[in-house]
């Protein structure tokens, strides 16, 4: 079972020896897990969104169609945003040079202390460097539908807006397109679907992001449900990587499910916005999805719980909720149903019609403590 912290580890190498060998180095230890060892390196860009590890090791000689430097160029290319230590030889010295690709070098033979110390090391200047730049990745999530996640996660993203932050919003329910809705965006406008399918490149972005009146720049979801399907998982990894390095914060709306493009896009976010209301069947599903963000290796500090229309407890003592989330909600909005009813109802961010209103003050603050602390290294890559 993976525990808090442990680095999830992608082996490519296509010698059983030597796969079997790193195997053993790493048996009696907990900091380390490896997910599968690829045997072909041609099938590694395709596999690496689905295992989503944190650290990939790549033989410089793994034979077959791509060999092991030239894999490593296509996951660069790829922009998969996950660190590469090559594994190499005395006779084929490899250079660290994280421009091309390479975060960390492990030559053989090396010891169980070397690989785990280089494995952590690479995971931890990654996590800490936020995929090379500052920027921070906020999901707001909820293990419940029609708790608030569209209405915050948009007045999140232009409250960061006014704090300065290059802010963009992403709509990740990526069947509902639930932005477009509120925003009543026009049906032809760009989606993440007329992104080019193959290489996504800076340039490309610009061209499909929607600038809504508010300031702010969106990423919408497919303009019709059964398009979310051609929306790949690969696509999305690369097209986050290239917004975390064009903007200071990236917020994603995302949807209910627990899927696999929702846990990529969890897995990338360095914080968790998770909204909870005080409903009962809510609170049970928060406690559930604690317990499934543990076994999958999330750092506590990951989440930060938002209590959505706080001061509408429906008779529930706020201290049961603190003992069922094991600790007091970080963040409390308040209900304001004129305020947020009739901003969502015109599609503009209550923050910006109704800054005075207690429900925008609230919403500001989580922005301005949110962006505080993703300033500080544990709360920026906290996983
Ligand atoms: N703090 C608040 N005060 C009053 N009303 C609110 C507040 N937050 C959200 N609402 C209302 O709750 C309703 C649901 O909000 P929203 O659509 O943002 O939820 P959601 O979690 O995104 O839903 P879904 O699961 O369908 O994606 C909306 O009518 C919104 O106006
Ligand atoms: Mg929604």
């Amino acid at each position: 079972m993976a525990t808090a912290d442990q680095v999830r580890l992608l082996l490519v190498e296509d010698v059983p020896q030597v796969a079997q060998y790193v195997r053993g180095l790493l048996m009696s230890q907990s900091q380390i897990k490896i997910l599968d060892v690829l045997t072909d390196g041609s099938k590694a860009v395709d596999q690496i969104p689905e295992l989503r590890p944190d650290v990939i090791l790549i033989d410089a000689l793994l034979q077959g169609r791509i060999k092991g430097l030239q894999l490593v160029k296509r996951l660069q290319e790829a922009a998969v945003g996950v660190p590469v230590i090559v594994l190499t030889v005395p006779q084929q010295p490899v250079e660290v040079d994280a421009d091309r690709g390479i975060h960390g070098v492990l030559t053989m033979p090396f010891s169980g202390y070397d690989l785990i110390t280089r494995v952590g090391q690479v995971h931890k200047e990654h996590r800490d460097s936020g995929d090379g730049g500052v920027s921070q990745t906020i999901a707001v999530f909820a293990p419940k539908g029609g708790v608030g996640k569209t209405t915050i996660a948009f007045n999140l993203a232009v409250a960061a807006a006014k704090l300065g932050t290059r802010t963009v919003l992403v709509d990740g329910s990526i069947q509902f397109a639930d932005l477009r809705a509120l925003l009543r965006v026009p049906a032809d406008a760009p989606s993440i679907l007329d992104l080019p399918t193959d290489r996504v490149v800076e340039s490309d972005l610009s061209e499909v992001l929607w600038r809504d009146p508010s300031g702010i720049d969106i990423l919408l979801a497919p303009p019709r449900i059964e398009m979310a399907e051609m929306v790949t998982l690969r696509d999305m990894e690369k097209v986050l990587s290239l917004l975390r390095r064009l903007y200071d914060a990236v917020i994603i709306d995302m949807s209910v499910a627990l899927d696999e493009m929702n846990l990529a896009l969890l897995d990338r976010a360095d914080t968790i916005l998770e909204l909870v209301t005080y409903d009962s069947t809510t609170i049970h599903n928060t406690i559930a999805l604690a317990d499934t963000f543990r076994v999958i290796g999330y750092s506590p500090a990951k989440v930060r719980y938002v209590v959505n229309r706080a001061d509408a407890n429906a008779g529930i003592d706020p201290a049961d909720l603190t003992r069922a989330l094991g600790r007091v909600p970080e963040h409390l909005i308040r209900s304001e149903g004129g305020v947020v009813v009739s901003a969502n109802n015109q599609g503009v961010p209550f923050v910006l019609s109704n800054p005075g209103a207690g429900v925008s003050q609230d919403v500001e603050q989580i922005a301005a403590q949110l962006l505080a602390a993703g300033r500080t290294p544990v709360a920026a890559g906290a996983r």
